[in-house]
């Protein structure tokens, strides 16, 4: 099987390039296992993975130009098999990109917003259904930015314009959260909320099949309207 890998070291080289490898194909081989070989037996790659199964978001990169997760994507025997780094960030070295432009925004919007800290009884208060069922999904994010590389809206705009899928996941889940006292609604018209075109991309390449998009940024839009907000 055919495997192209984008190389580059920032110190050296002008640009990316494609490397060329041939690498054994089985089934349900995954991008990551094809790296994997490659790096063991044939020439070392620079990528960065950890657990193997949608959780870390550290394997994030794009198969044949499209974002996704390289341990659960699979390769294809008789494909082009084009590996090249998560479109839309600063490439540190081959495959590894710097995304603390969104992650570390990430980080400011999951800290919870507090006049006052929690309270005992509010802590030991039973959760309603409804509000776990709404995040929980969202709780399962893995901050891959996987969403946010393949955002039409993004990539036109930029992230000052519409802060994307990533960060609005994040507002989305201290929206549901009862502890949380920001007004997230606020935080996510500023963030460019309307400006999202509602094209279902960011469901279509997450890999937390646990997350609908569509479904927060409608319950998002719907509590900025009421509020006169759109
Ligand atoms: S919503 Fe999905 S694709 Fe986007 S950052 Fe979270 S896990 Fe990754
Ligand atoms: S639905 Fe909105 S956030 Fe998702 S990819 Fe489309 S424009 Fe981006
Ligand atoms: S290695 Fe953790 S998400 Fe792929």
């Amino acid at each position: 099987m055919k495997v192209s890998v984008q190389k580059y070291d920032p110190s050296i080289d002008k640009e990316p390039y494609l490397e060329e490898f041939e690498v054994p194909y089985h089934k349900n081989m995954t991008l990551l296992e094809a790296l994997v070989y490659i790096n063991d037996n044939l020439a070392p790659i620079v990528f960065d993975y950890s657990c193997r199964g949608r959780d870390c978001g550290r394997c994030a990169m794009a198969l044949d130009g499209t974002p996704c997760l390289a341990c659960v994507t699979l390769v294809k025997e008789d494909g082009d098999n084009v590996i090249t780094s998560l479109p839309g960030f600063p490439i540190v070295r081959d495959l590894v990109v710097d995304k603390t432009k969104v992650t570390s925004r990430v980080q400011q919007i999951m800290a919870r917003k507090r006049a006052k800290p929690l309270t005992l009884d509010e802590i030991n208060a039973p959760v309603d259904p409804e509000i776990y069922n709404k995040m929980n999904p969202l709780e399962q994010c893995a901050r891959c930015c996987v969403c946010t590389a393949a955002c039409p809206v993004v990539a036109e705009m930029g992230l000052k314009k519409f802060v994307g899928p990533t960060q609005m996941i994040a507002i989305g889940l201290r929206y549901y959260d009862p502890y949380d006292q920001g007004d997230r609604v606020v935080e996510a018209v500023q963030g460019g909320l309307f400006n999202c075109i509602q094209c279902g991309t960011c469901t279509s390449v997450c890999k937390a099949l646990e997350i609908d998009h569509l479904s927060v940024w409608a319950d998002l839009r719907a509590a900025a309207e009421e509020r006169g907000l759109a």
